[in-house]
Order: C-alpha cells, then sequence, then structure tokens
C-alpha cells in the first residue's frame, strides 16, 4: 500500500498479503483471531512432532557423520600406542575414549580452566584444544604417568 494512495494510485490487490481463516475459510486478515492463528500454528508443530516420531528424519540427525581416519603413533605414560584416530578428535578425546585415561579431565573444553592439561614433550598443553593427529609421534605424559613416577621422584624442600 506504501505510498500508493498519497499518489492517487489504486493498491494492486494481487500483491497483498492475504490471510486463511481456517474456520470461516475467507481471506480476509481482520477476522483471523489469535486463537485461530495459534490453533493453527498447534496443528502444524503436532504434525511435525508425528512426523519426528516415525523416526524417518531424526535417524539422520541423531548419527554424526563419520569424519576421515588417520593412522598415528603416540607414546602415553612410556607406552607406545598405534592408534586409528579420526581426525576431529582432540587428544583429550584419545586419551579418555580410546585409551581409557580418565584422569585427564575436560572441563571447559575451550583452553581456559587447564583440567585436560598433559604433557606433550615436556611441554603443558591443553589436551582439548589439540587434535590427536597433531600428536603423531610425541611423547604424552598424563596424570597416571606422574602418579606413576610420583615414588621415584624427589622434591627437593625449600631451605
Ligand atoms: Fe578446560 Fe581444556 S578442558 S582447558
Amino acid at each position: 500500500m506504501r505510498d500508493d494512495k498519497k499518489q492517487g494510485k489504486k493498491p494492486n490487490k494481487d500483491l497483498a498479503v492475504k490471510y486463511v481463516n481456517p474456520k470461516s475459510s475467507t481471506l480476509n486478515p481482520k477476522q483471523q483471531s489469535r486463537r485461530d492463528f495459534l490453533e493453527g500454528t498447534g496443528t502444524a508443530v503436532v504434525a511435525g512432532a508425528g512426523i519426528s516420531a516415525l523416526g524417518l528424519p531424526k535417524a539422520q540427525a541423531q548419527t554424526p557423520p563419520t569424519g576421515s581416519r588417520t593412522a598415528i603413533n603416540v607414546t602415553v605414560n612410556g607406552t607406545p600406542h598405534s592408534v586409528d584416530v579420526d581426525d576431529r578428535w582432540t587428544l583429550a578425546e584419545l586419551l579418555r575414549d580410546e585409551l581409557d585415561l580418565t584422569g585427564t579431565k575436560i572441563g571447559c573444553n575451550r583452553s581456559e580452566c587447564g583440567a585436560c592439561t598433559v604433557l606433550m614433550d615436556g611441554q603443558p598443553i591443553y589436551s582439548c584444544s589439540q587434535l590427536a593427529v597433531w600428536a603423531d609421534g610425541a611423547n604424552i605424559r598424563t596424570v597416571e604417568g606422574l602418579a606413576r613416577m610420583g615414588s621415584s621422584l624427589q622434591c627437593s624442600k625449600p631451605s
């Protein structure tokens, strides 16, 4: 409608938005109540839920696509491992889920808390923000390895 009335033009009714009242089946937007709109919307939501309940699209949504895999060799706490890892896995996932070294915790999962810290070639890193494939050929030490070493470590007392 915009400026058509100001300019003396007749509005083009073919371009006007038309509303359908499901009860009266008229095309007058003023006759559609909020209740009619909500009832129509509710019907659409229930129909969508029914389709999801059949399991057609949901089954595809729950299965994440598998990424490509890479074989890596890592030494963890002195033990060499050859592991076929998904390229998306973090080092923390490799340690926890594949090697059952659950002493490495995942806290924030975004390089803020340090709960996932391990030693890679002697340097502390956040394993939540390192891809497992980046650890190929590395020497990893986790808290389990530090615990095993604990009895053989000598701590010097401050004087
Ligand atoms: Fe918090 Fe890795 S889980 S830094």
